[in-house]
C-alpha cells in the first residue's frame, strides 16, 4: 500500500473511532432505542462481496455517459462542478441542507461560519464543502446499498466519480444499521462546531422527537412552538433555550449565522431535512434486510428466520412510530412542490409523496421508497412476506396497537394508491381493492 493511502486509512480509522463508530461501540449502540439489529454485517465476505461488486447506481450510470462523451460537466468559478453534478443527477438545489458540526471527514473545513452543504434526491446524496478539493457522494445501489465516491474539483475534460471504500469507516457502523449506509446525527456543539459526544443521537430518523433533532445543523422554516436543537451554537445558546425557548427557532434567514452568498441556496430547509431523515434510514433498512436475507438464503435456502426484522421494517415503512407533530411545519414551497411532483399518482390524483406537515410528515404514511429499485431488488421470499404483512395491516386484518396510528381510512387510501401505482404487487391486493370498491 502506498504511504499516502496508508496514512489516509489510518486517519479515517482514527476519525471513525473519535466519532464512536468503531466496533467497540456496536454492542452499546445495539441496545439503543431501536427495533432492528445493528451489528456490523460481513459485507466484504463472499456472499455479499460489497467492495468487489461493480455498482450500478445513478452515479455509475452518469460516469458511463461522461466517459462516452454524452454528458459534459461544467465547472463554475464559485462552486466547481457542484451545480453541474446536481443537474446531471437530477438533484434539486432546493434540497440544500447545511451542517456545521465537525462530524464528517472534512471536519477541518467545517465550522458554524462554513457549514457543509448536502443535497439529495431519492437515490443520491451530494456533499459540498466550500474551498474543498473534493465533492463527496453517497449513492444508492439497488443490490449493494450505499456506494461512495469522491470527485475532484480540479478542471478536467472528463471529471471522474471515484468509488472509494474509505468512507465505510464511518458509513458502515452501528449508526448505519451495520451496513454501508447513510448517516444523520444530532449533537450539541461548541462555538467551533466540535461535538459533545455525550449528547449524540444515534439514529436521527422519522421516529426521533423533533426536540432531539438537528444539533449541529442549520434549519430554516417554521415549526410553531416545537423545540429543536438546530441553529444552536455553543453552550450558551443551548442554555438560553431553557429560558427563551426557540430563540433560534422559526428562522427563515440564516444571514445572522453565515454568509449565505457562499452557497447555491440561502437556506437549510426543514422539510428537506425531515424527508432526508426518513429516507436515509429507510435506505439503510432496505440494505440491512437485503443483506440478512442473502446470507440466510445462502446458508439455509430460506429466509424464515427474518420475522422480527421484517416486522420492524414494516413498522418503519408505514411510519408506525413516527414522532408526532404538534404544530405545522413549513419550509420552502419549491422543495415540497418538486418532491411531491416526482411520484406516481393514483386515478384519484393521490400520491405517497403528498405532504401533511400538520400532524405528521406525509399524508399517506407509507414510504415512497416502496417504488425504489432497492425495494424491488429485495429477494422474492422477503418481498412476499413484506407484501403479506402490509396487506394484513392495510386491510385491517391486523388491527393490533402497533399500527393504531393508521386510521381505517388511511389504511384504505394507502391500499388503493398502491394497488393503482405499483404494478408488481401480488394479485390478491388488486382483487381485494376491486371487491371492496364493489361493496361501496
Ligand atoms: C469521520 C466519519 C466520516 C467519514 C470518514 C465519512 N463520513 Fe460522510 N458523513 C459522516 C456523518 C457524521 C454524516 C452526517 C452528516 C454530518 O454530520 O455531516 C455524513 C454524511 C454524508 C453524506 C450525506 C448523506 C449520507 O450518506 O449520510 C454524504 C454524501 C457523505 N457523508 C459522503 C461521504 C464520503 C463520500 C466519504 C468518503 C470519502 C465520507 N462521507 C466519509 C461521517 C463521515
Amino acid at each position: 500500500m502506498k504511504a499516502e493511502s496508508r496514512m489516509k486509512r489510518t486517519w479515517f480509522r482514527g476519525m471513525a473511532r473519535f466519532l464512536g463508530c468503531g466496533l467497540v461501540a456496536v454492542a452499546a449502540c445495539a441496545r439503543a432505542d431501536f427495533q432492528g439489529a445493528t451489528h456490523l454485517m460481513p459485507f466484504d465476505e463472499e456472499t455479499l462481496a460489497y467492495s468487489k461488486s461493480p455498482d450500478t447506481s445513478s452515479v455509475a450510470r452518469l460516469q458511463k455517459r461522461i466517459d462516452a462523451g454524452e454528458v459534459t460537466l461544467k465547472k463554475d468559478a464559485r462552486f466547481g462542478y457542484l451545480l453541474s453534478v446536481l443537474e446531471a443527477l437530477g438533484v434539486p438545489r432546493a434540497s440544500q441542507m447545511l451542517v456545521f458540526s465537525k462530524t464528517s471527514f472534512q471536519r477541518d473545513r467545517i465550522a458554524p461560519s462554513t457549514p457543509r452543504a448536502l443535497y439529495y434526491n431519492d437515490g443520491v446524496y451530494i456533499g459540498y464543502v466550500a474551498g474543498s478539493p473534493l465533492l463527496e457522494v453517497s449513492a444508492v445501489d439497488a443490490k449493494l446499498g450505499a456506494v461512495f465516491y469522491t470527485m475532484e474539483q480540479k478542471e478536467t475534460a472528463k471529471p471522474r466519480f471515484v468509488r472509494t471504500d474509505n468512507c465505510t469507516e464511518c458509513h458502515a457502523s452501528a449508526k448505519t444499521m451495520g451496513v454501508p449506509g447513510h448517516l444523520v446525527r444530532s449533537f450539541q456543539t461548541d462555538e467551533s462546531g466540535m461535538v459533545d459526544l455525550l449528547t449524540g443521537v444515534d439514529f436521527v430518523n422519522h421516529r426521533t422527537a423533533l426536540a432531539d433533532r438537528w444539533g449541529g445543523w442549520y434549519v430554516t422554516g417554521t415549526h410553531g412552538a416545537q423545540l429543536h436543537r438546530g441553529n444552536l451554537i455553543g453552550k450558551d445558546a443551548f442554555d438560553r433555550q431553557l429560558t427563551q425557548p426557540n430563540h433560534s427557532g422559526n428562522v427563515t434567514d440564516l444571514g445572522r449565522f453565515i454568509d449565505t452568498g457562499r452557497y447555491p441556496e440561502p437556506g437549510s430547509d426543514i422539510v428537506a431535512l425531515m424527508v432526508m431523515e426518513h429516507q436515509t434510514h429507510m435506505h439503510n433498512f432496505i440494505t440491512r434486510l437485503a443483506y440478512e436475507a442473502k446470507i440466510q438464503l445462502s446458508a439455509y435456502g430460506h429466509a424464515n428466520y427474518l420475522k422480527s426484522a421484517t416486522e420492524a421494517f414494516v413498522k418503519y415503512l408505514l411510519f408506525a412510530e413516527e414522532a408526532p407533530l404538534v404544530a405545522p411545519i413549513r419550509g420552502r414551497a419549491d422543495f415540497a412542490a418538486n418532491f411531491s411532483k416526482a411520484g406516481p399518482r393514483d386515478r384519484r390524483g393521490r400520491s405517497l409523496r403528498d405532504f401533511d406537515l400538520n400532524t405528521r410528515l406525509f399524508k399517506y404514511p407509507c414510504s415512497y421508497l416502496v417504488y425504489s429499485d432497492s425495494f424491488d431488488a429485495l429477494p422474492d421470499p422477503v418481498k412476499e412476506k413484506l407484501y403479506r404483512r402490509i396487506y394484513e395491516i392495510l386491510t385491517g386484518r391486523d388491527d393490533t396497537d402497533a399500527y393504531a396510528r393508521l386510521t381505517p381510512s388511511m389504511r384504505r387510501e394507502i391500499l388503493e394508491i398502491l394497488a393503482d401505482t405499483k404494478p408488481s404487487l401480488p394479485s390478491y391486493w388488486r382483487q381485494s381493492v376491486r371487491e371492496s370498491a364493489r361493496k361501496d
